[in-house]
């Protein structure tokens, strides 16, 4: 790979694969158009490693098209991703434009180009419904799945979960986007690859409480900022599985080289059996790299679109690709926590605005 293309590449995930993709010798273009707070201090980072950096907004096909020099892969990673649009109310208009207009505009740009793609999607195309409806059992600091049925058991939830029922805005616009691509792929012969990816951490990530949730837990320990059990009960049962962001970049760096193979397969993504965490274990982790033991509040109400649990079987994609998750879940808070001491000058005032 001599060229990539990054939309969203000053983003959490995009700036790590712009990185990632400097250090494998590749010439890298970052496009974003810097609406997520923050995001303009990864871009620094990316333009320090011998990035390039183009502003524009995958919403306005006229900003694709003025991007100049030719490409051997484009990474589709910009996306308005809190899982609460539209639960309270707030107008959708946003995250469909962004979401699904946007990535279809990334897709025809490609298609135009003959430029394969790599998009990243989301384990939020599963319907929450269907997955909290399933049995499970509470132990003393988490829940687990008390039976197996398709796609769904202690090693998982798979590819062969069934897909009826609601799975939140943002999730309906990922599964869209992948059918599209699907379709691009087989119509235009274009190769093109979906990760299906379930949470992502690790350094430079700004997490949010509707998204990052490890790292948004670290940093209102590291910065004493309040925070809450919501919903399950409220005793921070609830579990999910968590990738490092560098175990994503040496997936992504595999799957580029062999991007000519693939026409629209779906690949589940995720820190699997082998890294997942309740909230309540992610308390006790973050108390001990911090060294504060702050109360937490209570309350059992669940929240729009939440999951009881969730842990991606990572199904064919390790033996695919020769490729596994190797952080586990203390590393993965370890390295964030040393980023955030790094760098607590510079992002201070992203986590306590
Ligand atoms: N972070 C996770 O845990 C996670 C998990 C699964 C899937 N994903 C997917 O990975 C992708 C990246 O997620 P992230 O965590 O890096 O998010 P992020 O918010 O950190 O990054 C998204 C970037 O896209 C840019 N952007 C947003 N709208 C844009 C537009 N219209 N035009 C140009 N740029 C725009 C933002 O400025 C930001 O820099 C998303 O598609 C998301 O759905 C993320």
């Amino acid at each position: 790979m001599k060229s990539i293309l990054i939309t969203g590449g000053c983003g959490f995930i995009g700036s790590n694969l712009a990185v990632a993709f400097r250090h494998a010798g590749a010439a890298v273009t970052v496009f974003d158009n810097l609406s997520r707070r923050g995001s303009e201090l990864l871009m620094l980072r990316v333009l320090d490693r011998g990035g390039r950096f183009v502003r524009g907004d995958i919403r306005a096909p006229e900003d694709l098209d003025r991007l100049e020099g030719d490409f051997d892969l484009l990474i589709e990673c910009s996306a308005e991703p809190s899982v609460l649009v539209g639960t309270q109310g707030a107008d959708a208009r946003f995250m469909l434009n962004n979401n699904l207009v946007g990535s279809l505009n990334c897709f025809e740009w490609a298609r135009a180009r003959r430029v394969p793609v790599l998009f990243l999607s989301t384990s939020r195309v599963y319907p929450y419904d269907a997955i909290n409806a399933r049995s499970f059992r509470e132990t003393r600091t988490r829940f687990e799945p008390a039976e197996t049925a398709p796609g769904f058991g202690p090693g998982g939830i798979g590819l062969d979960f069934p897909l009826a029922g609601a799975r939140s805005l943002y999730g309906a616009t990922k599964l869209a986007s992948e059918i599209i691509l699907q379709e691009y792929a087989r119509q235009y012969d274009l190769p093109a690859l979906i990760d299906r990816c379930s949470v992502l951490a690790g350094p430079w990530q700004l997490g949010k409480v509707d998204q990052g949730v490890f790292t948004h837990w670290l940093a209102c320990h590291y910065f004493n900022k309040p925070l809450t059990y919501i919903g399950f009960g409220g005793h921070g049962k609830q579990v999910r599985d968590l990738l490092h962001v560098e175990d994503l970049a040496d997936l992504v760096l595999k799957q580029a080289a062999r991007i000519g193979e693939f026409r629209g397969e779906i690949f589940q993504v995720g820190g699997s059996v082998f890294a997942n965490l309740s909230l309540c274990e992610t308390t006790e982790i973050c108390r001990a790299l911090t060294g504060h033991r702050m109360d937490i509040g209570m309350d059992p109400a669940d929240r729009p679109a939440d999951l009881r649990w969730f842990v991606m079987d990572n199904g064919g994609t390790p033996d695919r690709f020769d490729w596994r998750p190797h952080r586990g879940p203390k590393q993965i808070l370890k390295d964030t926590y040393d980023w955030l001491r790094q760098h607590e000058a510079s992002f201070k005032k992203i986590f306590t605005p």
